[in-house]
């Protein structure tokens, strides 16, 4: 028995409010770049005041490329303890930028060496479930194969399930796999970090995201349900033979099966997520004569609890005392 340890996942909340605040004044208005400016600006501002000795392994790319939150960039006050930090200022930059449903901000934070570094891998295949099928299914396996597993794992029928899935064109295989095994679908046209972490709700009724995504959101979604206690399975995906052959001869293989440990190998993970745009899982920011009102979750793997926080933020309170616009 230990006494009760400091919860970073409740510092990081803090990031993710002041991240989705700045990106939702940028909602419906054309303006992709802007609103991830915008977002990345105050998440670095915000990390930079969690008690932590962080380092950016899922950023906003190479160094030449993002000038905040790029790989390798150290986060935090500097102090112990060492950590991973996986940053998505903005899941769903086309939908917010369009006014539309489920853009979310999303931080992750791990023990330091334990989270998987996807490098130059862009894609990644994904099988996400809830912690009631977790250990019963198999990224290589059929569909009908995984779904049959989860029904019964679910104690119903495989008709009743409810599988997620990036609306793409490369999807219609899937789709069409899914559709042959009598299982309902929600077809999503962006965000399969909250789709992921969705499978691990059950007030969701999402059972299953299955399909192709960006690999740095696996990773992410991999820490979101490694706190969930559900389970995430993934293997890299390539657009090119040129794409393929660059990470091959970085070591990446595109056969092999990344599990929830080998996506985040540790037991202490922490998540934290705010709405940006309204969305089925969160709420989106709104910005009332009242303050600035936020949704935000945050889990802890170690000890499984989930908080759903809701924040009013004072603005003219804290113009005075942060460097963050708010
Ligand atoms: P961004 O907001 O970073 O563009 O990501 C949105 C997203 O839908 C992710 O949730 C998903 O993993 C990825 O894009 C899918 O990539 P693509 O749009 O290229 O199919």
């Amino acid at each position: 028995m230990i006494a009760p340890t400091r919860n970073l996942a409740l510092e990081l909340v803090r990031v993710t409010e002041a991240a989705a605040i700045a990106a939702g004044r940028f909602m419906g208005r054309g303006d992709k770049e802007g609103a991830d400016r915008a977002a990345v600006e105050a998440m670095r501002v915000m990390l930079q005041s969690v008690p932590m000795d962080g380092v950016v392994v899922i950023g906003e790319g190479e160094k030449d490329e993002a000038p905040m939150l790029y790989k390798d960039e150290k986060v935090g006050t500097g102090e112990p303890p060492q950590v991973d930090i996986a940053v998505d200022p903005i899941d769903g930059t086309r939908p917010l930028a369009t006014g539309t449903w489920n853009a979310i901000s999303t931080v992750a934070l791990a023990p330091r060496g334990t989270m998987f570094d996807c490098g130059p891998c862009v894609y990644m295949n994904k099988l996400a479930v809830g912690p009631e099928a977790k250990g019963l299914v198999d990224i290589r396996a059929p569909v009908e194969v995984n779904l049959s597993a989860v029904a019964k794992a679910k104690g119903k029928s495989v008709q009743d399930l409810t599988v997620i899935v990036l609306d793409r064109p490369r999807h219609e295989k899937l789709i069409a796999e899914v559709r042959r095994c009598g299982a309902r679908i929600r077809l999503i046209p962006d965000g399969d970090v909250s789709a992921a972490f969705m499978t691990a709700w059950p007030e969701s009724g999402i059972d299953v995201l299955v399909g192709i995504g960006g690999a740095p959101e696996g990773v992410i979604a991999a820490c979101a349900l490694k706190a969930m206690g559900g389970e995430l399975q993934g293997r890299l995906v390539a657009r090119s033979d040129e794409e393929k052959g660059k990470a091959e001869a970085l070591g990446y293989s595109f056969d092999q099966v990344l599990y929830l440990d080998d996506l985040v190998a540790a037991d202490d993970v922490c998540f934290a997520a705010t709405g940006i745009t309204d969305g089925e899982l969160l709420r989106g920011v709104k910005y009332t004569g009242g303050g600035i009102v936020t949704e935000s979750l945050v889990v802890r793997s170690l000890t499984g609890t989930v908080r759903w926080i809701r924040g009013i933020h004072r603005p003219d309170k804290l113009r005075r005392v942060s460097r963050t616009r708010w």
